[in-house]
């Protein structure tokens, strides 16, 4: 039996010292713009899942999961603006972004998320960072208390719990760069942060692109990633007639063309939650 989980976000915005609505340091009406899609996503209430090709509608998935901002900081103090720390970087000591450039993920893990991150048990911890290096995000997997296929071996620390995006990828509103100005780069990587594999089974670099799962039964077999908006039906790894599920949030396609979770996914979700995954069940 499925449950309705609300969390309490917080949405640290790492910023270079720009007045508020410039550069990195992101304006609340982007902010909200991104929680409104999430809430759109995460209860199938998306506008645009009527795009969906009709053999895959059966399929869409409520993943039964509402976002709100924080309202009071660790301390109890109410946020003045509800759901957003802004950072600068500056005052922290910080060395200047871009942050991943190099490909190096070491100086956001070992530096500024130990050094921003609020309690997880109490908040979903989200950094809108000047990544670079053509990074769009990348989240913490829950550990595997849920025994699920696909989370051997992985989660992480309290410390760094959560999830990062790029302040031109966050929200649908504000400083940000088409084809990735929809918002859906969070619901990707929440889906991460939730337990889900990417659609296609991450075996893009064997010989055999069509012998990795998702570990979702509803998902067809699909060879690699779909990138810019493809044709239904794109075939691949015997997945006739209908194809890949290229339009799911965990494929790589632009944000205007990715527009579902399937049933399957929102099993492995309720799951990861249920079984009280650390930093997960108390966020209710
Ligand atoms: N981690 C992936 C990347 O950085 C996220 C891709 C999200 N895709 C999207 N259309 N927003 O490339
Ligand atoms: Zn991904
Ligand atoms: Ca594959």
């Amino acid at each position: 039996t499925a449950v309705t989980y609300t969390l309490p976000v917080i949405v640290h915005v790492i910023n270079d010292g720009e007045a508020v609505g410039v550069g990195t340091n992101i304006s609340q009406a982007q902010v909200q713009s991104q929680l409104d899609v999430l809430n759109e996503d995460y209860r199938n209430l998306n506008p645009d899942g009527s795009l969906v090709p009709s053999p895959f509608q059966p399929l869409r998935g409520d993943m039964q999961v509402q976002f709100v901002p924080a309202a009071l900081d660790p301390s109890g103090n109410p946020l003045a603006e509800p759901g957003i720390d802004r950072v600068n970087r500056t005052t922290k000591g910080w060395t200047a972004p871009p942050y991943a450039a190099n490909g190096s993920l070491a100086y956001i893990e070992g530096t500024i998320k130990p050094g921003s991150s609020w309690d997880p048990d109490r908040y979903l911890n989200i950094w809108v960072i000047n990544l670079g290096g053509g990074l769009l995000g990348y989240a913490q997997f829950p550990d595997n208390t849920a025994g699920l296929g696909g989370l051997s071996g992985l989660g992480g620390s309290a410390a760094t719990d959560g999830v990062v995006i790029l302040y031109a990828a966050f929200g649908r509103v504000g400083t940000l760069a088409a084809p990735y100005n929809k918002g859906r780069t969070l619901t990707h990587e929440l889906g991460h942060w939730f337990g889900l594999r990417h659609i296609w089974g991450d075996d893009e670099r064997l010989s055999n692109t069509c012998s990795g799962s998702d570990y979702a039964d509803d998902t067809p077999n699909q060879a690699i990633q779909n990138f810019g908006c493809p044709t239904y039906p794109h075939v691949s790894c015997a997945n006739d007639p209908s194809g890949d599920m290229f339009m799911d949030y965990m494929d790589y396609v632009d944000d205007a063309c990715m527009q579902m979770f399937s049933a399957a996914q929102k099993d492995r979700l309720q799951a990861v939650m249920a079984a009280g995954t650390p930093r997960r069940s108390i966020l209710a």
